[in-house]
């Protein structure tokens, strides 16, 4: 056998999260960008997060990896954690709210196969889940924003998983052990793949936002947060992540979702930390900025840097 060849039919194994990040996805960042598979056009705008997003694109531009898994709150699954089981997708995505801003043609690649041991991992603890094998299944704004945002040639594959939002049906605190659960399901599939994948939560901060639209929408004259109170809870989370506090932030995820209508509600956040095992590295903001009211912050969790944790 030549020297470092596995042995055939046995799993590889060692796969690693070379970073997890949070990449909000309002649809207004892509439609400021201008991609050519976005229908709109725009004067630019929300520039604060759009530099947010260059520096992460910059900070991992030199950083290998195979795939992106993204949990999105707005594929909203209500029976159990659902992910796409269909190699490959290419349709239309409309914004239901915006769809004066986000028509965007996408052609994409799923990893199926990370995408089914993700599944069967969470099954094996007794987890609600589904392979969504629709071949005409249209793939959610904030999957594709988020996905755009961090890597525009669209030429890794993805896996998507949806958000199952038990938070509304049962609880907070039921919400979060499920995301813990899948966190840790999603881990270690990921070491049992062999496969380098870079983590997304696709969600903002604060989410009270407002309830008109300004002419032209990209007008940064009247773009601010909603509130004193939203800021502050935004800040403090920030604070928090640069501190490495993953558990401080579980632990006030009931007061956040509540108090600050925080986005974070999808479970994405909850999900991300418990893939990383709660770290207590220090993150690094890229950027913080408001959409129509909501914060929104860029911030990546260096795996990569930490060696074995
Ligand atoms: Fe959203």
């Amino acid at each position: 056998m030549i020297e470092g060849a596995e042995p055939f039919g046995i799993t590889m194994g060692k796969g690693s999260i070379v970073a997890g990040c949070l990449a909000p996805h309002p649809p207004h960042l892509v439609y400021a960008e201008n991609p050519e598979q976005n229908e709109p056009k725009s004067e630019g705008g929300w520039e604060q997060l759009r530099w947010g997003y260059e520096r992460l694109r910059d900070s991992i531009k030199d950083v290998d990896y195979d795939v992106i898994v993204i949990l999105s709150p707005h594929w909203q699954t209500y029976v159990g954690t659902h992910f796409i089981g269909v190699e490959h997708c290419k349709s239309k995505s409309v914004d239901p709210v915006f769809p004066n801003l986000f028509r965007f043609n996408y052609d994409l690649q799923i990893d199926v196969e990370l995408a089914r041991s993700i599944h069967d991992e969470a099954k094996s603890k007794g987890m609600s889940v589904k392979m969504m094998e629709n071949p005409d299944f249209r793939v959610d704004y904030g999957t594709i924003v988020s996905c755009h945002m961090v890597r525009p040639e669209w030429d890794k594959p993805i896996v998507s998983i949806s958000s199952n939002r038990s938070l509304s049906y049962y609880s907070v605190e039921v919400m979060q052990e499920m995301m813990i659960e899948l966190g840790k399901s999603t881990a270690k599939a990921i070491e049992k793949s062999g496969k380098k994948c870079l983590l997304l939560a696709s969600n903002s901060l604060s989410h009270r936002h407002f309830v008109t639209e300004t002419n032209p929408p990209e007008d940064m004259s009247k773009e601010h947060i909603t509130s004193h109170a939203m800021h502050l809870w935004d800040m403090r989370m920030i604070d928090l992540m640069k501190q490495g506090k993953s558990q401080q932030i579980v632990n006030e995820m009931p007061e956040f979702c509540e108090q600050a209508i925080a986005e974070a509600d999808g479970g994405a956040f909850t999900w991300i930390l418990s893939a990383m095992g709660m770290p207590k590295q220090p993150a690094t903001l890229h950027g913080y900025g408001t959409i129509i009211g909501t914060g929104n912050a860029i911030v990546e969790w260096p795996c990569y840097k930490w060696g074995d944790v």
